[in-house]
């Protein structure tokens, strides 16, 4: 596995005869890796002749100063899970002053309220933070396609969009979710619950299959009010929103109909980690 710390080493060497006409998967990942980044890399590296992994703890997507202080870092452990998958990985390891010099924001960016709603209405500026470094790396990188989990269900449908409007030509290829043996989708975050936690969490995903079955004979006000009546019954969980929406647009399901797909979105506070998930109903 070759690493490269900055945009001019990795642009130039994939510029290069040699790669230059290579089918490129691309996995932007803020590292502490765990099955559900690797599952990603494995996809790629099925379907690419060259995969490059980039690992990047992306400081404008944070919009709180203690998360992105305690986020999960093992650069030693994860350079370890990739070689163990191929060696034909490139991994980008870029520092914060690599990828923004002095001017650490975000761009502005017009989703048609998509990033307003949910993790948008409760993490302020999260997407523009997340288009602003995944529009900087696929316009260095240039894959042929590019794979995010189902897990950021949100922040999927928000790369697609991005990637139409801006007309970059790179396929986005979203993965299912991998869960732990109780269901609770992994996360780097879930490191930072304590073992009883982590154990009980599986609760979550229990919820989410509980509305799935209830979809279809009960309406979507119905399934919430009984979802939030389950989280306030465990004390160790705090919900921060249930909600059904569309799972192309990300609009409230008000009236449901017949051709349109719909997906339960979950936040919910355990030991002070903030823990999403979500599932597609039918
Ligand atoms: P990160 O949370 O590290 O996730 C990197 C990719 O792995 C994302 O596409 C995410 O959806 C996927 N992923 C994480 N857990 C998963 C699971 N249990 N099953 C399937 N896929 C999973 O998402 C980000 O980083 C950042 O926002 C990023 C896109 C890298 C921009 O900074």
């Amino acid at each position: 596995m070759q690493e490269f710390n900055t945009q001019k080493s990795l642009k130039s060497h994939l510029s290069s005869s040699e790669l230059k006409t290579r089918t490129i998967g691309f996995v932007p990942t803020m590292g502490a890796l765990h099955q559900g980044h690797m599952a990603l890399v494995k996809r790629s590296v099925e379907e690419n002749e060259v995969t490059v992994v980039s690992i990047f703890v992306n400081p404008t997507q944070f919009n709180n100063k203690n998360d992105l202080e305690k986020y999960p870092r093992d650069l030693a452990k994860d350079k370890e899970l990739l070689s163990g998958i191929s060696n034909s990985i490139l991994l980008f390891t870029p520092s914060v002053k690599e990828i923004y010099a002095d001017d650490v924001a975000s761009k502005f960016y017009n989703f048609d309220g998509m990033d307003q709603v949910m993790e948008g209405k409760y993490r302020k500026d999260h997407f523009a933070g997340v288009a602003t470094i995944v529009e900087k790396l696929l316009t260095l990188v240039m894959p042929t396609k590019a794979y995010f989990g189902e897990k950021d269900f949100q922040q999927l449908q928000i790369i697609k969009k991005l990637v139409h409007t801006k007309k970059i030509p790179v396929q986005i290829v979203g993965c299912p979710i991998v869960r732990e043996p109780n269901g609770l989708a992994m996360s780097s975050r879930n490191q930072r619950l304590s073992k009883s936690t982590r154990k009980e969490a599986g609760f979550i995903y229990q919820i989410l299959l509980g509305a799935n079955e209830q979809f279809g004979t009960k309406n979507a006000i119905s399934i919430a009010e009984w979802a939030t009546a389950q989280f306030k019954n465990r004390l160790e969980f705090e919900l921060e929103y249930f909600e059904i929406a569309e799972s192309d647009t990300l609009k409230k399901l008000i009236d449901r109909q017949k051709n349109i797909k719909y997906r339960a979105f979950v936040a919910v506070y355990a030991d002070g980690v903030r823990l999403i998930d979500n599932i597609a109903l039918n």
